[in-house]
């Protein structure tokens, strides 16, 4: 079908050209709840249509109610990127579409899912040996390390700082487990001192909390779980990509004596969504918690083959690890450590600014790309600022609560964010 080819063409040519003028939209859709799916036909057509259609209507009908995440100047939440190799290695993907429910399903996904988590594992300086595979999001990551812990220890506490990511809430919820939040410091670090783990199956550590992009003291945590028997899982689904930098691994000590960590590469390593990577120290505890072999997937050369399905919550898994290989591959660790020291130094320089300026405040310590501050005065006042220059259409910026005060966040995450973004932002910011 030469249609293929001719369609796929100009898919590759819409990208392409998207990805040269993507900063030239407005970061944030325009659109107001409900505009996109009152443009849409409510039901199906009856008739195949020609894709060009498809194209067309990404065009006239969804590019307005699309939020640019590719933007070089979407600084909110986590910033992130698809890069170019991981784009073209989806697409392969999809054309492959492997199911990898078992080894033999897809031998060459299962093996190159291990080979690139050992890779970057390599990359991060992660102790030799460690088991690593891919689950969709940060929150499986967690909620599967939580699974594992129960098992492992028989307990259903789990335990976090006030900053952990609201998705150990949600695991605990989902899992019925009892959830403890330990109060932080002064740094917005957890306190060990506050924490009882006696009865805990997993506490959750972080290194680059959500909100203030704080770093949880790792080492005296670690010493805790070795006395009650509590499985350690370090959350870096943030600030983990940074490990590949040395002079960041200071931020990460500790994180060798980890029952499992979770990266994602969908966040600071120029992967498309979906890419989280989870490793374990203790695989035989992960099988024992996830494994379910039916007769119908029961196979002669299951001794010797890897299995993922039995590692998560998954039976299908989809072929993840080839974007994160090509983008190992294309960009090599000096690529991704030009990338990082770049970001990093843009959130310094963009700190320096709001050092310097009278009236505005910085708010909490920063360890990699996310700047937190505020102006002085009312929350009111803050919550107006965001509320404005997010409706400017030419940044995006996100907030979080501190010491019960509102505080903006600008992170830096994207491949294409130059300086010249970055001082667009705080022109806007500051309303100049
Ligand atoms: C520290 C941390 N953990 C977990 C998550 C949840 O990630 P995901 O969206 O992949 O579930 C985030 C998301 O920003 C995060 O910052």
């Amino acid at each position: 079908m030469s249609d293929f080819l001719d369609d796929g063409r100009a898919a590759l040519e819409w990208i392409d050209d998207y990805l040269g003028r993507v900063g030239e939209l407005p970061v944030l859709a325009q659109v107001a709840p409900g505009d996109i799916r009152a443009a849409l036909p409510a039901s199906p057509p009856e008739q195949g249509e020609p894709f060009a259609a498809v194209l067309r209507d990404l065009d006239e009908v969804l590019m307005p109610g699309m939020t640019h995440w590719q933007h070089p100047r979407y600084f909110a939440y986590f910033a992130t990127s698809a890069s170019r190799p991981g784009i073209l290695a989806e697409l392969l993907a999809a054309a492959l579409n492997p199911v990898a429910i078992l080894w033999r399903t897809s031998p060459a996904s299962t093996e190159l899912e291990a080979l690139a988590c050992d890779w970057v594992a390599q990359l991060l300086g992660l102790p030799d040996g460690w088991h690593g595979h891919i689950e969709d999001t940060a929150s499986t990551s967690t909620m599967a390390a939580m699974i594992a812990a129960r098992h492992a220890t028989g307990r259903h506490v789990v335990v976090c700082s006030e900053h952990a990511h609201s998705a150990a809430d949600k695991g605990a919820r989902m899992l019925g487990m009892e959830l403890r939040k330990v109060p932080a410091d002064a740094e917005f670090r957890m306190r060990p001192d506050a924490m009882d783990l006696s009865d805990a199956a997993i506490v959750i550590p972080t290194v680059g909390t959500t909100g203030p992009g704080s770093v949880d003291p790792v080492p005296a945590i670690a010493d805790a779980c070795e006395r009650t028997g509590t499985w350690l899982h370090v959350d870096a689904a943030y600030a983990g990509s940074a490990m590949v930098c040395p002079e960041f691994r200071w931020a990460f000590d500790g994180v060798e004596r980890a029952d499992s960590l979770v990266v994602n590469a969908h966040k600071w390593m120029l992967t498309p969504m979906d890419c989280s990577l989870l490793w374990t120290s203790r695989p035989e505890e992960f099988r024992a918690a996830f494994s379910m072999v039916p007769e119908f997937l029961r196979t002669p050369d299951a001794e010797d083959a890897l299995s993922l399905s039995e590692y998560g919550p998954a039976l299908g898994r989809r072929f993840r690890s080839l974007k994160l290989w090509a983008i190992l591959r294309c960009y090599g660790r000096d690529g991704l450590q030009r990338m990082i020291r770049e970001h990093v130094r843009l959130a310094e320089v963009f700190e320096g600014w709001v050092r310097d300026e009278p009236g505005w405040e910085l708010c909490a310590p920063r360890h990699f790309s996310l700047v937190c501050f505020r102006r002085d005065g009312a929350d009111e006042e803050n919550a107006a600022i965001l509320e404005r220059v997010n409706a400017s259409g030419e940044i995006f910026i996100s907030h979080t609560r501190l010491d019960g005060r509102y505080v903006l966040r600008l992170a830096v995450g994207s491949e294409r964010t130059s300086e010249a973004d970055v001082r667009r932002a705080w022109d806007v910011i500051r309303g100049s």
